[in-house]
């Protein structure tokens, strides 16, 4: 039988609230404790020589140095900035995108090599933007003064005046980003051979195909490429080359398109032509069909406009188990529901989710719901195949009218 239990909304708005004002403070609190490790380039330098000094293969060996080599250059494209030259590095620039950091801070260590990874590519796509870092726990009236007050802080200043960073971390997502944000929001891709490099480096990204480079329809979509925070779009104007980035295209003169690197591939655009209805096309699509929440990404997927989230919690065999059920149903509801995995060895993420079912010693795969919409979770009780999970889903939200709302609640084996 499924026990029915009514909860008080606010009372979970508030949970939710609190939550991800634990799992935020839990994060200031780890990167407080951190030893002090020394400067970011002397744990670079480390890196370097452990690498180095490693038994691996030749071969390995020699990819590992080139790997650094590429880095240790890449560092010296980052500007290291003081009092002095952080004023003079925004006034006389038109884009500068500064990292704020502290020597001891994990973090900023973890973000400082895909920093200089980003700054090496910009600087060899010709971009103008000029990348520095300021340390700021020893130029601290330098910092305050850029308003940079927790590690890191990535600012971007045109002409003087500063946007926060609302990109990804990885070098990729800040290049994307960097590009977006300083006149360069979508690249023209002009042959099958541009097609297939543009392949390589992107494993998601928006296609729009124009017979002309212009007039309202095409203007939006670059509204669209600079609004957007993390996906790359690109432009073509000829079939020919479309068919490669997006193999099933039928229109030959106006399209656009969503490629992500996973089943359920390729998803069409079929609105109007309209910088919102492309952003939001965008938000409802752009997760894969299950999600594997990180540090990283959570705070995007919170975000999702897709207010009904089924979060399966499990470990790797379980993961592995349950991922092709999972996706059959999350393609029937692509779009509706967001699925999410989480690992559940990953306390931080799993256990503040299990505690609100009273759960958090569980040690087996759980599946469960939450509609954010309304402030109402839902548990599997079941075994979690894709029938039961169709099940739970179904029942309720048949058609997605939210009204009739039920706390399953159980545990599966
Ligand atoms: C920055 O200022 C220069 C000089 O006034 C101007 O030409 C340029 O368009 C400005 N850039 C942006 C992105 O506003
Ligand atoms: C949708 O669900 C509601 C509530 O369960 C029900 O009253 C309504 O008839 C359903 N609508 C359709 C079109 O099935």
């Amino acid at each position: 039988m499924i026990p029915r239990r009514k909860t008080s909304s606010r009372f979970l708005l508030f949970t939710l609230t609190l939550l991800l004002l634990i799992n935020l403070s839990a994060f200031v609190a780890s990167t407080e404790l951190e030893d002090d490790d020394g400067e970011i380039d002397e744990l670079l330098a480390i890196d370097e020589e452990e690498e180095e000094d490693g038994s691996a293969d030749q071969h390995q060996h020699v990819e590992q140095q080139k790997e650094a080599e590429v880095l240790t250059k890449a560092q010296r494209i980052v500007l290291e900035l003081n009092t002095d030259s952080s004023s003079r590095a925004i006034s006389e620039n038109e884009f500068v995108l500064i990292l704020g950091y502290a020597p001891w801070d994990t973090r900023s260590a973890e973000l400082m090599p895909q920093f200089a990874e980003a700054a090496n590519k910009l600087k060899e796509l010709g971009s103008p933007i000029v990348m520095a870092k300021l340390d700021a726990e020893r130029y601290p009236k330098a910092a305050s003064a850029l308003q940079i007050r927790g590690f890191p802080t990535l600012l971007l200043f045109v002409n003087g005046t500063s946007q926060p960073y609302t990109g990804g971390f990885t070098g990729e997502d800040i290049v994307i980003w960097a590009r977006k944000k300083t006149g360069d929001p979508v690249i023209r891709v002009n042959s099958v051979a541009e097609a297939e490099k543009f392949l390589e480096t992107h494993h998601i990204y928006v296609i729009g195909l124009f017979d002309k480079f212009e007039g309202s329809d095409y203007e939006e979509f670059v509204k669209a490429a600079i609004s957007d925070n993390g996906i790359q779009f690109g432009e073509v104007g000829d079939h020919g080359v479309a068919k490669v980035l997006y193999p099933d295209i039928k229109s030959t003169s106006k399209f656009v398109g969503l490629v992500k690197s996973e089943p359920e591939r390729y998803t069409i655009f079929e609105d109007a032509f309209e910088m919102d209805k492309i952003l939001e096309f965008l938000a409802y699509n752009k997760f894969p069909l299950v999600t594997r929440l990180t540090d990283l990404n959570s705070v995007s997927v919170y975000s999702s406009p897709i207010k009904l989230q089924v979060m399966v919690f499990g470990g790797a065999d379980d993961f592995k188990r349950l991922i092709e059920p999972l996706q059959q149903v999350a393609r029937k509801f692509k779009s509706k529901i967001m699925f999410i995995y989480v690992d559940i060895e990953d306390e931080n993420l799993a256990k503040p989710f299990l505690t609100l079912f009273g759960l958090e010693d569980s040690d087996h795969a759980l599946v469960t719901a939450f509609d954010n919409k309304i402030s109402t979770k839902f548990l599997l009780e079941a075994e979690p195949t894709s029938g039961n999970i169709e099940v739970l889903l179904g029942y309720p939200y048949s058609n997605f009218s939210l009204s009739e709302c039920r706390i399953f609640l159980s545990f599966m084996k």
